[in-house]
């Protein structure tokens, strides 16, 4: 045999340095959900080791992961029934709870990169993205939701804003309003390919924002296409997106992979909440190995091309690669 890979798998140290990937605790951002109140720290039921916190606990949670190393936080808010409305008002009421704690993790931790998501739906009486009319969800109608949304969060000192809704021209539409407010310096990480997934379930849960009736397919994308995404990302990139990201991350390897060779933005991938549950739920019945499984998990997407992970497994890898 003239060829013999093995040999190029024969120690440690050659492993090592035939090693094409590397996951750094630098590329992740650490998801963190927010609920109003007092020294509250609440399990996800649908994601063990996974918390809602009250402010005061979330800069506590904040400060122990920038000790392990993680930076940046993408902080999604958990809102009672009682401060739902149909067009979403409390999401850019000033002394709402989620832009008040936005603004105090700033003000505490200037040196953290700070995201915050974009989209009705935690604010929603209806538990939709966008603004609902008999039945239907009015694309252009949102986007004067979002942009104030958008404006309201910029103004909270938010480094990245993550429009997660999925209407058109949002990126657009956000960017120009920004940019007219002097915000010309908060970024934009577009969901640019996010689907229609079923792995979403824990994270609805997590901030009781499931749809009243029916599903996101009118503004998510069909888990059947890839060449939409192509779509998408060319819009994004046109009206001035910072980052493209593709959503869930492990069913959607291959778009990670074509935007990745199409574009020269940094590509983003959620690894999303029922992607770690599912490692959770075997690990805990021991059918996985916890560790071994998150670690491969990670190395996929870094090596699909995705350059920055948003990942729930964020605190648990740091711990074992400080
Ligand atoms: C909502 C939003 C969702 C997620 C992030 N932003 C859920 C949805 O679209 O229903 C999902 C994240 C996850 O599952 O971890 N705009």
């Amino acid at each position: 045999m003239q060829r013999r890979p093995r040999r190029n798998r024969k120690s440690e140290s050659v492993r090592n340095l035939v090693e094409e990937t590397q996951v750094s605790v630098k590329d992740l951002i650490f998801p963190l959900f927010l609920v109003d109140g007092h020294k509250k720290q609440i399990e996800v039921a649908s994601m063990p080791g996974i918390f809602r916190f009250s402010t005061d606990l979330m800069l506590k949670e904040i400060e122990e992961c920038m000790k392990l190393g993680i930076y940046s936080f993408d902080v999604f808010p958990a809102y009672p029934e009682s401060l739902k409305d149909a067009v979403a008002s409390e999401s850019y009421n000033p002394e709402t709870f989620y832009l008040k704690a936005l603004r105090e993790i700033k003000k505490q931790f200037p040196e953290v990169c700070l995201m915050s998501d974009v989209a009705m739906d935690p604010y929603s009486s209806d538990g939709h993205d966008g603004l609902v009319k008999n039945g239907k969800i009015l694309n252009d109608e949102t986007l004067e939701i979002l942009g104030k949304m958008s404006l309201a969060q910029a103004d909270a000192g938010v480094d990245i804003l993550g429009p997660s809704d999925m209407m058109d021209g949002r990126v657009g539409f956000i960017r120009e309003l920004l940019d007219e407010n002097d915000f010309v310096d908060t970024s934009i990480m577009s969901y640019t390919a996010k689907y229609a997934s079923a792995f979403y379930g824990p994270f609805r849960d997590a901030l009781d924002s499931a749809p009243k009736f029916g599903d996101k397919k009118t503004y998510q994308m069909n888990p059947a296409n890839a060449k939409e995404a192509l779509i998408e990302a060319d819009l994004d990139v046109e009206e001035g997106a910072d980052f493209l990201m593709v959503k869930p991350a492990l069913s959607y390897l291959d778009i990670i992979r074509q935007l990745s060779d199409n574009y020269p933005l940094p590509i983003a991938a959620y690894n999303v909440s029922g992607e770690y549950s599912m490692v959770k739920a075997a690990a805990d019945k021991g059918w996985l190995d916890y560790e071994r499984s998150m670690n491969e998990i990670l190395l996929s997407i870094k090596r699909a091309g995705a350059k920055i992970i948003l990942t729930y497994f964020a605190k648990d890898f740091a711990k074992n690669h400080h």
